[in-house]
């Protein structure tokens, strides 16, 4: 069954002050963008800086209202949602961040931050949010004596274990990875792929995975879209993008990841 599904998605900023911003002047981020998501799949969402991908993880989950198309969650329409309604959805679907740290109250421990949406739900008592904390934590890593620590006495990969703790604390089933590593060393970032990874097999998650890096992306994604000026340029299983990319923008992505074997970079490149 499809989990997400993306139809004809457009949003266009500026348009709406029109009075005084000109219709030369609306920037259309995004561009009749259709994808579609299968549960338990990732999809790697690849393009250069400026290319639409923030805002398409924003429509996606409805953080964002787009100009025209729609969002289908489970089959269900969400774009027109009310709050009340989206309430509802919402907790099913959760975003990682490329700096949790700004995300975060400044004054809360990592335990408030964690407990945040439990609370926001209304999960449980006291007690048993603190248990779903614990095993939130536990569950990216870091130990109990994390709880009391405040976000800026932790280093960028803490901060963005606190910052996948939170997200999956109230069980959802989709995360939306906005460049989650993209600040971190190449040694981190392998951990903390790996880390998502093991999340995925172990609450059966489905992911889309943001990203301007396409060397990710073909052991950690099993469809690849490319986004160029707001629209998606190609859409191959991952295994494949190295052969068969047939866009000229994703032949220079290519030119840009390091490939091992130089018979590998001439199917690729030409
Ligand atoms: N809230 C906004 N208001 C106006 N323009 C925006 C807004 N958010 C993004 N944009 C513009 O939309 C385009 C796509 O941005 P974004 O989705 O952040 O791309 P990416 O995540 O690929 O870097 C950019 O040109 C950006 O300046
Ligand atoms: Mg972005």
């Amino acid at each position: 069954m499809k989990l997400l599904e993306a139809v004809s998605l457009s949003k266009t900023y500026g348009k709406e002050r029109s009075w005084f911003t000109t219709q030369a002047g609306a920037m259309q981020a995004v561009h009749n963008v259709s994808l579609s998501l299968e549960q338990g799949e990732t999809l790697g969402l690849v393009g250069e800086s400026g290319s639409g991908k923030s805002t398409l993880g924003r429509l996606l989950l409805g953080l964002d209202k787009p100009t025209s198309g729609k969002v289908l969650y489970r089959g269900q329409d969400i774009t027109d949602l009310n709050l009340k309604q989206m309430r509802s959805v919402r907790h099913r679907m959760q975003m990682i961040f490329q700096n949790s740290l700004s995300a975060f109250n400044p004054l809360f421990t990592v335990e408030q931050i964690i407990g945040e949406p439990l609370r926001n739900y209304r999960v449980g008592t006291a007690e048993a949010r603190r248990e779903k904390v614990l095993e939130s934590l536990e569950r990216v890593g870091l130990s109990s004596q994390y709880m009391r620590r405040h976000p800026h006495e932790l280093s960028g990969g803490q901060q963005q274990r606190v910052g996948i703790a939170r997200a999956i604390v109230l069980g959802p089933e989709l995360l939306i990875c906005d460049e989650p590593f993209s600040s971190l060393d190449a040694t981190l970032r392998r951990q903390m792929l790996n880390l998502l990874l093991d999340l995925k097999s172990q609450l059966g998650l489905s992911y889309v995975f943001i990203t301007h890096d396409l060397s990710l992306v073909d052991r950690f994604c099993d469809h690849v879209a490319v986004m160029h000026q707001g629209q998606i340029v190609e859409w191959q299983r991952s295994e494949c993008i190295l052969q068969n990319a047939v866009h000229p923008y994703t032949r220079s992505l290519l030119e840009s990841v390091p490939i091992q074997d130089p018979r590998l970079r001439q199917v690729a490149l030409f």
